[in-house]
């Protein structure tokens, strides 16, 4: 069951051009609901009816306060007004929601993040102990993030842009080809991105056989599998809630032309 917290801002740091790390002290929350990386929460965003999903970066269970940290990116109204709020203010959160990629503690993974794609497999690198070849991509040199988070946390970091600007020109998917000619030897690919870019990593990690899972993006309301609105197609025909049996799913369950 997921908890209702009002967590305290302990941290607000920019990472770039309206992009910020926060991080929220959330009494037990974490130790009450953490079920692997790529979980999200729930926040309210008054006085916007419906709550905002934020995938978590990283957490960990801590005395007296657990701690989630996320990483938002400007979009609209609701993150405008959470990126105007203060340390030592509340933010009311419902979490942590969602199943999260479904990982081997010694499994090693290939991480394939796109733009604000890229938070939540950072805890996923950090539950891999290192034993993470980390993909991700941006538009521009611009809009990278955590680079040195993701360089402390992994074997091996390639970044790309869609300009050239910084590392690999070009798009996420064809880098891990590029990667998995030389070495396959992953336990799966973890992909957090655009679904243009999910489709393309899920295609190259089919070409190489290797197992994959890709964390969906959709418009949520309740958040918990009460209502229908982040319902997708999948390729059997059924639908699913992005909410409440993702974000996380397997490629090869997805309806990618849906
Ligand atoms: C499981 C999940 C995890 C997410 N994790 C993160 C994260 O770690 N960091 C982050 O910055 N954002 C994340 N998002 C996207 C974030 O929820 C939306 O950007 C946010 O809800 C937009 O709210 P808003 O009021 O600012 O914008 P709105 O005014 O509601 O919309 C502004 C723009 O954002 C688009 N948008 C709104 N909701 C979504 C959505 N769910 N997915 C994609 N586009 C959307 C709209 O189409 C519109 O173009 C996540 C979404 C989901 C479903
Ligand atoms: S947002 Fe209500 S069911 Fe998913």
């Amino acid at each position: 069951m997921p908890i209702q917290h009002l967590c305290t801002i302990v941290d607000k740091t920019p990472l770039g051009a309206d992009t910020y790390w926060m991080q929220l002290e959330c009494g037990d929350m974490v130790e009450q609901t953490f079920q692997a990386p790529g979980q999200f929460i729930h926040i309210a965003c008054p006085p916007h009816f419906l709550r905002r999903p934020i995938s978590v970066a990283t957490c960990q269970s801590d005395t007296p306060d657990d701690g989630v940290s996320i990483v938002f990116q400007v979009r609209g109204e609701g993150t405008r007004w959470l990126a105007e709020r203060s340390e030592g203010e509340t933010l009311d959160v419902l979490g942590l929601l969602g199943n999260g990629f479904a990982m081997d503690p010694v499994g090693r993974y290939l991480l394939a993040g796109g733009g604000i794609g890229v938070p939540p497999l950072y805890g996923c690198a950090q539950y891999a102990g290192g034993r993470a070849v980390a993909v991700l991509g941006f538009r521009s040199q611009a809009q990278v993030i955590m680079p040195q988070l993701f360089a402390d946390a992994c074997e091996n970091v390639f970044l790309c842009t869609d300009d050239g600007s910084l590392g690999f020109h070009g798009f996420v998917h064809q880098k891990v080809e590029e990667i998995l000619c030389k070495d396959r030897d992953f336990t799966a690919v973890l992909a957090c991105g655009p679904k243009l870019m999910l489709r393309g990593v899920a295609e190259v990690a089919a070409k190489y056989g290797l197992p994959c899972q890709v964390s969906m993006e959709e418009r949520m309301a309740c958040g918990v599998g009460a209502c229908l609105g982040c319902a997708i197609p999948m390729a059997d025909g059924t639908m699913k809630h992005v909410c409440k049996d993702g974000p996380v799913f397997d490629a090869s369950e997805v309806d990618w032309n849906g």
